[in-house]
């Protein structure tokens, strides 16, 4: 019998590639064939940050579909990349499974796509194939979408996505409370973006529900109340401390891997990681206190500076800091965070809550102090703090800035909280238990396998 070919396709951001290719890696490990779509952009920027020692196509077949803008076009329009995608890649994607279905032994078994591509899953659903929604985000949020229909003919929130008051809502008695100012729409500033990802949001709800099966980069240990009410959401994660092949995994930047040696360098148990995911972005103030904070806190610091964080970033920090911090700190542009996190002289994780580094600071046993900016952050800063109790939050004063004095007293009590520390350690063991033979993750994992 042929191995069964698995397509992936993500969507086109940093936060969703990296979590599928960890899924791609892993499926390859059972010895899959893997084709893993990217769109020609982030394709080519996939390829060129890949370390020249890696060779991550021996495992994964890379191939690319273009997502109808011109490359100097700006991706970061939500509204204008998803309706040319909508337009263009459907077709191309129906073609490219057409041209690899020509050959009788390259046939795909099964699709799976990040559910914010649903259209994808529409795609496979005409073609007759196999169909997998992968949830890159909180189980919750999924389930929360869910319940879009019964929150609006509840007039919890109107028909835009927009809540009527503020309040907090249970979608179900096992899971966290949720106030409807932080569902992970409402807590987008601009009307018109928040109005476009709340259709966006909308319009993917019936082909991720139709889909043949529902995965999620969770774990029942982080979530049980959720999968306790939503049987068919299947946690396979964390994908990322399961994956052992140590291949790259879909970086857009190159990593900067003199950071390492740097670390090994710091005392045990001594740094605070700083880093803001893919696409935070920072006005100079706010920049220029982090940067003051760090300092202030007099502790080693590993700081990921972007390229984009934030406007003429070379000329953003205070004036002489650079050379003040040259023995406490290191600003980098991007770090292999997984084999930073996992660093025994890393303390604490100074971080936006995006997911991915959510459950990865989870899984290296690192508490967390927590910066969140918008979408589903909010909600996983309230997990962290509110439900978890592995993390402090960070206050803004009055102005909206979280203040130089608020960051080192925070750390503080970040880094002199026993309880925080003891509870981020208890639940890494259970969720790596959760990946490890017999665990809930694994269990899933390999039952997925089994039925494709
Ligand atoms: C966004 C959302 O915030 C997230 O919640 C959603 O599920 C996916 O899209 P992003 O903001 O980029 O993602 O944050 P996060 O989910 O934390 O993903 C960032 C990824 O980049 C992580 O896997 C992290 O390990 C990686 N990273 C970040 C690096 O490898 N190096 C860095 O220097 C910084």
């Amino acid at each position: 019998m042929r191995n069964p070919h698995v397509l992936l396709i993500p969507y086109p951001a940093q936060g969703h590639v990296i979590p599928l290719m960890e899924l791609a890696l892993n499926l390859a490990k059972h010895g899959f064939k893997v084709t893993f779509v990217n769109t020609e952009f982030i394709h080519e920027r996939v390829i060129n940050a890949l370390p020249g020692t890696d060779n991550v196509q021996e495992l994964i077949q890379m191939v690319s579909l273009p997502d109808g803008l011109e490359s100097s076009d700006n991706r970061s329009e939500i509204g204008k990349l998803s309706e040319s995608i909508l337009d263009v890649m459907p077709g191309e994607l129906n073609a490219l499974i057409e041209r690899i279905n020509g050959s009788e032994s390259e046939k795909i078994s099964c699709l799976i796509a990040d559910a914010t591509m649903g259209w994808a899953l529409e795609v496979a659903e005409k073609m007759g194939i196999k169909k997998v929604a992968f949830w890159p985000a909180a189980a919750a949020l999924l389930a929360l979408l869910f319940k879009i229909p019964s929150l609006i003919d509840d007039g919890i929130i109107d028909s835009d996505g927009k809540p009527m008051k503020n309040q907090k809502i249970q979608l179900s008695p096992t899971m966290p409370v949720m106030k409807t100012m932080d569902l992970y729409w409402s807590c987008i500033n601009d009307e018109l973006t928040r109005k476009l990802i709340f259709k966006l949001l909308v319009k993917i709800v019936r082909p991720t529900k139709s889909a043949d099966r529902l995965i999620s980069n969770s774990s029942y240990w982080l979530e049980s109340g959720t999968f306790a009410s939503y049987p068919d959401i299947l946690p396979i994660g964390p994908l990322l401390a399961s994956n052992r092949l140590g291949k790259s995994t879909g970086y857009f930047w190159r990593e900067d891997s003199g950071c390492l040696a740097w670390l090994d360098q710091q005392p045990p148990d001594s740094v605070i990681y700083v880093a803001f995911g893919s696409f935070t972005v920072f006005d100079h103030n706010q920049f220029q206190e982090l940067a003051l904070g760090l300092e202030l806190t007099d502790r080693p610091f590993l700081w990921v500076v972007r390229q984009n964080i934030t406007e003429d970033v070379d000329n953003a920090y205070p004036t002489g800091f650079e050379e003040r911090v040259q023995h406490q700190g290191r600003m980098v542009s991007w770090v292999p965070q997984q084999k930073v996190l996992s660093h025994p002289s890393v303390a604490c994780f100074i971080s936006h809550c995006g997911w991915n580094s959510t459950i990865e600071g989870i899984s290296n046993g690192i508490p967390f102090l927590c910066w969140p900016y918008f979408t589903d952050q909010i909600f996983n800063k309230s997990y962290i703090c509110d439900y978890l109790k592995i993390g402090l939050e960070l206050n803004k004063d009055d102005n909206g800035i979280i203040r130089r004095v608020e960051i080192k007293n925070k750390l503080e009590r970040v880094l002199g909280d026993e309880g925080l520390k003891e509870r981020v350690l208890d639940l890494q063991a259970k969720i790596l238990n959760g990946v490890r033979e017999g665990g809930s993750s694994y269990k899933n994992f390999n039952d997925f396998v089994a039925w494709i």
